[in-house]
């Protein structure tokens, strides 16, 4: 199969998934790449968008072993009509659990056809430099991985003859996906003596959760803890300073030092066999 454009789908709040997949995208090598970024609040009044050719890369955050639902939600106003899709969630160093199998059901379910999958690892939403949580990453050696990725995709669909009558791609998983708990309305504060009103904090914000006038409001409603606002705040005014999320950055800190390594899935070459093939760990 031969494949001439490709668009980027992503909801991606503090970059690290756009990140990874750019350096997916950039491993694929086609010159013709469309972004399509759920990110901004406005996605989620987008009218239907119609993809008829090409390949997609989709990707999303873990948020509690799940999809961020900001992002289900924008995700549905796409219809896939059989394109291809690779589909990558991206989480920071603890787990991922049901995410990338969620994924795989939702770009389904909007017509997409997955034909590789990847978990990779971007820096927590949480670190801070007291309490780095995959601080930094995606690093040079996980952006080489993807790149690889790509390389071995352009290959892979170079092979396909065609899509058509596809399984579903294997991913890890399972059915009814995991309940996340129910997470208390705490949003990140604004230190007002130390702010220097310059809005980037609402420009970031998926959800438009900020408003920024003679002090800085945050509806604690709308807020999803992704902290692109305290993460772009050039005068680091914007902090999280609810004791049970500094409890919870701490025990993140403690439990998850030790380095996870990116999985990536494509569909076995034999036809009818049962499991993926994980390409970087093979
Ligand atoms: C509300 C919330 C829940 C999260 N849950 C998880 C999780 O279950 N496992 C994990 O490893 N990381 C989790 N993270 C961290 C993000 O998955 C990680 O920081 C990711 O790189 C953010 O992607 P982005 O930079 O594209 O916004 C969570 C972050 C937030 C904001």
């Amino acid at each position: 199969m031969d494949i001439n454009s490709l668009k980027l789908i992503y909801f991606s709040p503090t970059q690290t998934t756009k990140k990874i997949i750019e350096g997916i995208a950039q491993g694929i090598q086609i010159a013709a790449i469309e972004h399509v970024d759920l990110t901004p609040p406005d996605a989620g009044m987008r009218a239907l968008t119609e993809m008829h050719d090409g390949l997609v890369i989709i990707g999303a955050p873990v948020y509690v072993g799940r999809l961020p639902t900001d992002m289900i939600r924008r995700f549905r106003r796409l219809k896939g009509n059989d394109t291809p899709a690779v589909i990558v969630v991206v989480y920071g160093n603890r787990a991922y659990e049901d995410a990338l199998l969620e994924l795989r059901d939702l770009a389904l379910e909007a017509g997409f056809k997955p034909v590789a999958a990847g978990a990779f690892i971007g820096e927590h939403s949480l670190s801070t430099s007291a309490m780095p949580i995959a601080a930094g990453r995606p690093d040079e050696e996980d952006l080489g991985k993807a790149r690889e990725f790509g390389k071995v995709i352009r290959k892979e669909i170079r092979n396909m003859q065609t899509i058509d009558g596809l399984m579903p791609l294997k991913v890890p998983g399972s059915f009814p996906y995991r309940e996340p708990p129910a997470m208390p309305k705490i949003s990140p504060v604004t230190q007002e003596t130390v702010c220097i009103k310059c809005g980037r904090c609402a420009l970031v914000c998926p959800t438009a959760a900020v408003t920024v006038r003679e002090t800085v409001a945050t509806e604690q409603s709308l807020c999803i803890r992704c902290c692109a606002c305290v993460k772009n705040c050039p005068a680091e005014a914007r902090v999280m300073e609810d004791p049970r999320i500094k409890q919870k950055t701490e025990q993140l800190f403690e439990d998850c030092r030790n380095r996870k390594e990116p999985e990536t899935y494509l569909h076995p070459r034999q036809r009818g066999l049962s499991t993926s093939r994980s390409i970087l760990t093979e």
